[in-house]
C-alpha cells in the first residue's frame, strides 16, 4: 500500500472554496487528535494517534487496549533495520484500529543524558544508529498506508522545564548530532510529517523557528509535507505561521484564532500567501492520506493479532543485553534446574512494558516476568516470590474503606465558581478515587472539595500523600493536617504521577469514622502550567503504617538463601521514568531501595541473576556482587517471555547498548550541564538555560577520547555478550566512486547459533581533538550456527566521513588516511584498515 499522489488541481479548488476564516481554521486541531474538517466544501478532517510503542487512540488512561510493542531503546539495541520496519509494519495496523492514519512516532532525539526522562523513547545516542532504525521504522509504517510524525523537532532531549528551556547549542553540534537522525530517516523514508520540540533552540521556539523549519528541513533537505506542532507547543501566531508550522495541535486554538490571525494578516504580519501555503500543506496530507474519498474515522476497535504478539516476543528477545555472565550461570537450562529452587523477586509480578506520558498503552495483555517463567519452566522449577523493596513514587490513590455523601464507597467532588468553596457548589460528582486530573476539560472552577468519610480497619499513624495544580489543604475532622501554599511546581509532574509529595501521617482508631476533605483552588497565576493553565486538579494518596513500614528486604532475603537461583528484577516504572520529568536519580529507586535488595540478594545466594528493566543506563553499585545482568529495556506486552526467553537459552541473546553506560553519573559528558541553570522568571516561574557544552562529544564520541574516559564507562557502546562467541578474522576496506566497502569474515566459535552484530566506526588516522576518534559508520547483524563462518560486507559513504564547518557552512571531508575499525562495541575492535580518502566539500 503506498499513498495517493495528490492532485495539485484538486487541492487548489478546494483551497478556492474556502474563506481566509475557515482557511484559518484549517491550521489547527478540531480537537485533541483530530483535525479541522468543513463536510460541506469537502474537506475531511483527519486522525492522530500516539505514539512510538502503541497506537493508544483518543484516549489517555484505560482506553480501548492497543499492542504494547517495546520501546525504541530496546528496538535500538537489536541493531536490526529489518526489527524496525517489521514493528513499523504492524504500528500501522494498530494505528487503523483506532481509527487514526497519522502516527505521532517515531521519537529519534537523542540520548544526551542518561537521567532523560524520555530517552526511553528514542533509539540512541548515535545518530546513524537512530537515524538508520528510525528511516526503517517509518518505512514500515508508511508501506502499510500510515503516514509518520518524526518528533520532536528538534532537539528535545530533556523534560525538566521542556515548555521553556532555552538550549544553546552550536550549529555543528546540532548539524552532525541532534538534527543527523531527523536528516537520514527524512532523506531515506520521507516521513509525511514532521512533530516540532517544545523547547527553545538558540533563543528561538521550535515551532517559531526559521532556521529549523525553513532553512533546512523544508530547504535544505527539500522535504514536503506537513509540520504540526507538539501538544500545546505552539509559542506564537504570526511567527509560527511564518516559520512553517503548518497545524497547531491539539485544538481548540490557543494561538491561531481566526480574529487574532485575520489581525496579523491586516497588519501585514502575516501575508495570505502564507496563510495559503500551511492550508494547503494540511489539505495535502488529506489527500495522500486518501481523505477526500474516504472521510470516515472508524470507532476505535481493539484487535489482538497473533502476528503481532509473535513480533513483540521476538523482537523483545533480540533487543535484551546480556551484560555480565559469571560462571555462565545463564541460561537457566531445563536441566540444570529440574527440581530446584528459583526466587523470583522484585518486580517479578509486575511487567516494566514501557515507559510513561505519551508513550503509555493500555496494552491488550502484559506478561509478567513470572508468568513468562512459570510458562517456560513451571513444570520442573520451584518458583517463590518476594517484592524486596518499596517502588512506589507516590502513595496509592486513597479508595479503600471511604465512603461518599450518599454513603456509597467513594468520594463525593463539589465544583465551585468562586475560589472559596463556599455555599452551593455549582457541580458535584462522585468518584471512585480521590483525584481530579484536568485534561480535556472545558470548565475551569474556581475551587473543588473532595469530601469522604474514612474507617479504618487498622490503627496506627497511617501516611497521607498530597498535591494539587494550585493551593491545597487536607483536614481531617475539620483539622488542617497539610497545607501546600504555592502552585505545584511541575504540571507534568503532576499529570504523570510524577510529583514529589509530602508524607503527612496522622493517627487513626480503628473502627472510628473521620471526615476526610481536600479542598484545592485554582492556581494563582497564569503561566508555567502550560495545558493545565487556569485549571483545578488535586491527588490525595494513602498507606497504612502497617504496609509502609513493612520489612520487605528480610523477605527477600529469606527467599533467596533458600533458593538455588535468584533472579532480581530491578527496573523504573512509568512514573520512575517518564515523559515530563527527568529522572531523579542515577541509581535505581526509591531512595536506592533497589540497590539495597541486589546488594542483600547477591550476598545471600552466589548465583544471583539481575534483570533490569529501565529505558537508560542506571547505577549499577551492586555488579560485583552477582553473577549475570541482563539489560531488558522495556519489552512491550511480551516482556515475561521475552526475558524468559533469553533466561533459559530459547533465545541467544543478541542485543547490543545503544548507548554507554557510565560507571557514575558524574561521568556523563552532559554532567553539569544537564538539566542547565536556573533563575529567577517572572510570576515566580523558573528559567532554565541549558548548554550543550561538551558539543559534538555525546556518548561514546566522549568516551573515546583517552584512556582516561574510557576507564569512566563500566559498559561501552555496542557491547552485549552472547551464550557463544565470535571471532572476526580478515578484515579489508576499500574505497570506489566516493563509496567504502569493509568485509570481514565472522566465525561462531561458541557452543550455541547466535547472532553478531558487526560495527564499523571511522576516523581520520591523525586524530584532530576537535574530531571524534571514531564515530559508527555502518553495521550488519549475522546469524551463525556453531563453527559456521560468514563474511559480513558493510558500505558507507566517503560523505560520512564528513564534519560541518560553521566557518564556510559547509560540510567538509578531509583528504588524508582514514581508519576503518571493526568491533563488537566501540571498544572491542577485533581490526583496522586504513583507507585514503579524497577530501570533498558540499552545501548542508
Ligand atoms: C508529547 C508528544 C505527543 C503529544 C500527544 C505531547 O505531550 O510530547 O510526543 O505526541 O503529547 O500526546
Amino acid at each position: 500500500m503506498s499513498f495517493k499522489d495528490v492532485d495539485p488541481a484538486q487541492i487548489e479548488s478546494v483551497l478556492s472554496k474556502l474563506t481566509l476564516e475557515e482557511k484559518i481554521t484549517l491550521l489547527a486541531g478540531k480537537n485533541f487528535w483530530e483535525t479541522q474538517d468543513y463536510p460541506e466544501k469537502g474537506v475531511p478532517s483527519v486522525k492522530t494517534s500516539d505514539g512510538p510503542n502503541g497506537a493508544r487512540g483518543a484516549t489517555f488512561k484505560d482506553g480501548v487496549t492497543a499492542a504494547c510493542f517495546p520501546a525504541s531503546s530496546l528496538l535500538a539495541a537489536t541493531w536490526d533495520v529489518e526489527a524496525a520496519k517489521n514493528i513499523g509494519n504492524a504500528l500501522a495496523d494498530e494505528a487503523r484500529s483506532k481509527g487514526a492514519r497519522i502516527l505521532l512516532a517515531p521519537t529519534v532525539c537523542i540520548h544526551r543524558h542518561p537521567l532523560g526522562g524520555r530517552n526511553f523513547e528514542s533509539f540512541s545516542e548515535d545518530p546513524f544508529l537512530a537515524g538508520k532504525l528510525a528511516g526503517q521504522y517509518i518505512h514500515g509504517l508508511q508501506d502499510n498506508g500510515v503516514a509518520a510524525t518524526i518528533k520532536h523537532f528538534a532537539a528535545n532531549e530533556q523534560e525538566t522545564c521542556r515548555f521553556t528551556v532555552n538550549e544553546h547549542i552550536t550549529e555543528r553540534a546540532l548539524r552532525e548530532i541532534y538534527l543527523k537522525p531527523f536528516e537520514i530517516a527524512i532523506k531515506e523514508a520521507n516521513p509525511l510529517a514532521v512533530m516540532t520540540a517544545y523547547n527553545i533552540i538558540n533563543g528561538t521556539h521550535a515551532d517559531s523557528n526559521n532556521f529549523l523549519l525553513q532553512d533546512v528541513l523544508r530547504g535544505q533537505w527539500g522535504w514536503k509535507g506537513l509540520v504540526m506542532s507538539d501538544w500545546g507547543g505552539t509559542n506564537s501566531t504570526a511567527d509560527s505561521l511564518n516559520a512553517g508550522l503548518d497545524l497547531e495541535m491539539p485544538g481548540p486554538t490557543r494561538w491561531r484564532k481566526v480574529d487574532e490571525v485575520l489581525k496579523a494578516v491586516k497588519s501585514g504580519a502575516v501575508s495570505e500567501n502564507t496563510i495559503d501555503d500551511r492550508a494547503r500543506n494540511v489539505l495535502e496530507l488529506l489527500a495522500k492520506l486518501n481523505c477526500f474519498e474516504d472521510p470516515t474515522i472508524p470507532d476505535e476497535t481493539a484487535i489482538n493479532r497473533p502476528e503481532h504478539q509473535k513480533l513483540i516476543r521476538s523482537v523483545g528477545s533480540q533487543g535484551l543485553v546480556l551484560l555480565k555472565n559469571e560462571g555462565q550461570v545463564l541460561p537457566l537450562k531445563r536441566e540444570k534446574l529440574a527440581k530446584k529452587k528459583v526466587a523470583l523477586l522484585g518486580f517479578a509480578r509486575e511487567a516494566l512494558i514501557h515507559g510513561g506520558g505519551s508513550a503509555s498503552v493500555n496494552a491488550h495483555y502484559r506478561v509478567t516476568p513470572e508468568e513468562g517463567l512459570r510458562a517456560a519452566l513451571g513444570d520442573t522449577v520451584e518458583f517463590e516470590y518476594a517484592k524486596g523493596a518499596h517502588t512506589f513514587r507516590q502513595l496509592p490513590l486513597m479508595s479503600d474503606n471511604v465512603v461518599n455523601r450518599e454513603n456509597q464507597p467513594g468520594w463525593t467532588l463539589d465544583f465551585f465558581d468562586d475560589e472559596e468553596p463556599k455555599g452551593e457548589p455549582g457541580s458535584s460528582t462522585s468518584s471512585e478515587q480521590p483525584t481530579y486530573i484536568p485534561l480535556f476539560v472545558k470548565e475551569s472552577w474556581g475551587s473543588l472539595c473532595a469530601r469522604a468519610r474514612f474507617t479504618p480497619t487498622q490503627s496506627g499513624k497511617h501516611y497521607f500523600g498530597m498535591s494539587g495544580l494550585g493551593r491545597s489543604k487536607l483536614l481531617i475532622d475539620g483539622e488542617v493536617v497539610y497545607e501546600q501554599e504555592l502552585n505545584c511546581p511541575d504540571s507534568m509532574g503532576f499529570l504523570l504521577g510524577g510529583v514529589e509529595e509530602p508524607e503527612i501521617q496522622y493517627s487513626f482508631e480503628a473502627g472510628k469514622t473521620y471526615a476526610v476533605e481536600v479542598v484545592t483552588v485554582k492556581p494563582t497565576s497564569k503561566g508555567g502550567l502550560a495545558m493545565l493553565d487556569g485549571f483545578i486538579g488535586f491527588r490525595l494518596g494513602f498507606m497504612t503504617e502497617e504496609d509502609h513500614n513493612r520489612d520487605l528486604l528480610s523477605e527477600a532475603v529469606e527467599v533467596a538463601k533458600r533458593s538455588d537461583v535468584a533472579i532480581v528484577f530491578t527496573g523504573h516504572t512509568p512514573n520512575w521514568e517518564t515523559e515530563g520529568q527527568d529522572q531523579v536519580s542515577f541509581n535505581l529507586p526509591s531512595n536506592d531501595s533497589q540497590d539495597r535488595l541486589v546488594s542483600a540478594v547477591g550476598a545471600a545466594n552466589p548465583n544471583t541473576v539481575v534483570v533490569n528493566c529501565t529505558g537508560v543506563a542506571v547505577a549499577m553499585p551492586w555488579l560485583d556482587e552477582v553473577k549475570a545482568v541482563v539489560q531488558a529495556w522495556f519489552p512491550g506486552q511480551e516482556a515475561g517471555n521475552a526475558i524468559a526467553d533469553v533466561l533459559t537459552g530459547a533465545v541467544n541473546p543478541a542485543g547490543r547498548l545503544p548507548v554507554s553506560f557510565p560507571r557514575a553519573i558524574e561521568y556523563a559528558p552532559a554532567h553539569g550541564n544537564f538539566p542547565g541553570e536556573f533563575s529567577d522568571g517572572e510570576d515566580g516561574r523558573r528559567n532554565l538555560e541549558v548548554t550543550y557544552k561538551e558539543g559534538v562529544f555525546v556518548g561514546y564520541r566522549h568516551y573515546d577520547l583517552s584512556d582516561e574516559n574510557r576507564a569512566k564507562v563500566l559498559f561501552p557502546f555496542g557491547y552485549g555478550l552472547s551464550y557463544t562467541s565470535f571471532t572476526h578474522t580478515n578484515h579489508k576496506a576499500s574505497v570506489t566512486d566516493g563509496t567504502v566497502e569493509v568485509t570481514v569474515d565472522i566465525t561462531n566459535t561458541g557452543p550455541y547459533a547466535g547472532a553478531e552484530v558487526v560495527q564499523v566506526y571511522a576516523g581520520a588516522k591523525l586524530a584532530v581533538p576537535e574530531n571524534p576518534v571514531k564515530e559508527l559508520v555502518g553495521f550488519a547483524k549475522l546469524q551463525l550456527e556453531p563453527g559456521e563462518t560468514k563474511t559480513a560486507t558493510v558500505t558507507f559513504s566517503v560523505r560520512q566521513l564528513a564534519h560541518f564547518d560553521e566557518g564556510s557552512s559547509r560540510w567538509e571531508v578531509k583528504s588524508g588516511d582514514y581508519e576503518v575499525s571493526v568491533g563488537q562495541s566501540v571498544r572491542d575492535i577485533t581490526g583496522k584498515v586504513e583507507i585514503r580518502v579524497e577530501g570533498q566539500s558540499y552545501e548542508p
